[in-house]
């Protein structure tokens, strides 16, 4: 039995003549070994404040659910968490992940809003053998930049090749897009026109938006103008509901033209806000807060129950990410070395709020269901309703390489 002790006392001890420094080393232990034993640490970096606040919130309020559900000690390990605003700035989320690796030593790092974020810790994770569990960014390239990354999220690829095939098979054939101008959005306009083209579809119009401060006011009018069957939308969680507002002041919703993406913009945080112009946009992607399985039902009613408000697809990142720790420490009996916790992330499957999912052993990517959900009301309410389930589906991104 290894008698907890904190750094700080720790530090003390040694202070005072090297005592207790001398009874660890007869132990054969460092102070660092005897705390590492104990208690394993995980640094949750999130945007909390700025614009995509709404996901820092998702996260942190599932993994918390998560905690407070399956308990706070694993394997024998007490597990803590210590959660950091980067307000989806790379450079203090590089400066937060630094901390907590030689500061706090911790075993994890997760979190990681966007994809900027995520890619900003990447060689941090390489170079001190530290997990970087993603849990809410989504370009494909992300777990290619480190080997100690490994994702419980999703890609852009998955849901954008999924929703091309659908438009293909529902008439629709002239299409123009609409993306947030950075990685993830070009992920999925990449995607989306390989697969629509191939088909032979046609995408007639591709518009870049700035992911600061958006007005989508302008780049509406010349989709508007340009009167496609349909407009391609991604922006990422968060903006949707500014994005829906401009849209029906546009006039958008009383023209033809059908709305079609990745579910990231009829996001269940915001989705019961966003009126009656989201309905019938059609979408595909990994979660619906609507998804009809038991354990789905009690995930929702536990995270209203706590937090009275819809968990959206942001927070099954973060409730998965926890899950898979919490079953990496089962399967290495408390060895919380990042050699040893990648080693079990690999290849491990279990049952989601969102369906069945696991990480590709290979590229360590999630592997999961995605879905074909139409906007409706139900009980007076918008959702996603799910209609159609591809099952399994891998990062497309990956698999052409
Ligand atoms: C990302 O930056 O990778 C990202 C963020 C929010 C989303 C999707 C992708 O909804």
């Amino acid at each position: 039995m290894v008698t907890r002790i904190s750094a700080s006392k720790a530090s003390g001890i040694f202070n005072r003549g090297g005592l207790a420094a001398a009874a660890f080393a007869a132990l054969g232990l460092s102070v660092s070994a005897a705390q590492a034993q104990e208690t394993v640490k995980i640094g949750l970096i999130v945007p909390m404040t700025g614009q995509q606040a709404s996901t820092g919130k998702q996260i942190v309020s599932a993994v918390k659910l998560y905690m407070l559900q399956k308990g706070e000690t694993v394997a024998g390990k007490k597990i803590e968490l210590i959660v950091k605003d980067d307000g989806a700035i790379p450079d203090n989320t590089k400066r937060i992940a630094q901390e907590l690796i030689v500061n706090d030593k911790v075993n994890v790092i997760a979190g990681f809003g966007i994809t900027p974020t995520a890619l900003a810790a990447a060689p941090l994770a390489t170079q001190a053998k530290v997990p970087e569990v993603v849990m809410a960014a989504g370009t494909s390239i992300i777990t290619e930049r480190s080997p100690y990354i490994v994702r419980t999220s999703f890609t852009l690829p998955q849901s954008s090749t999924i929703i091309a095939d659908w438009a293909l098979k529902n008439g629709i054939k002239k299409v123009v897009a609409l993306v947030s101008d950075y990685a993830p959005g070009h992920d999925a306009l990449n995607s989306f026109k390989a697969t629509l083209t191939a088909g032979g579809g046609q995408l007639v119009e591709e518009i870049k938006v700035p992911l600061a401060n958006p007005d989508f006011a302008p780049f509406l009018q010349r989709a508007k103008d340009a009167a496609p069957d349909a407009l391609f939308i991604f922006v990422p969680s968060g903006q949707g509901g500014t994005l829906m507002k401009q849209f029906a002041e546009r006039g958008l919703d009383k023209s033809n033209i059908k709305v079609i993406g990745p579910g990231d913009l009829t996001d269940d945080d915001l989705l019961p806000n966003m009126g009656d112009a989201a309905l019938g946009i059609v979408t595909a992607h990994l979660y619906s807060a609507n998804h009809p399985s038991a354990m789905n039902k009690a995930y929702v009613a536990a995270f209203q129950k706590a937090y009275d408000f819809r968990p959206n697809f942001m927070s099954v990142g973060g409730y998965d990410g926890m899950h898979l720790i919490y079953e990496a420490l089962k399967k290495t009996g408390g060895k919380a070395d990042g050699d040893s916790l990648i080693a079990a992330m690999k290849g491990l499957k279990w049952e989601s709020p969102r369906g069945p999912i696991s990480i590709d052993p290979e590229t360590r990517d999630i592997v999961q269901n995605i879905y074909i959900r139409k906007v409706e009301k139900v009980n007076g309410q918008l959702f996603n309703v799910e209609f159609a389930t591809f099952e399994a589906v891998k990062d497309p991104g990956k698999a052409k390489k």
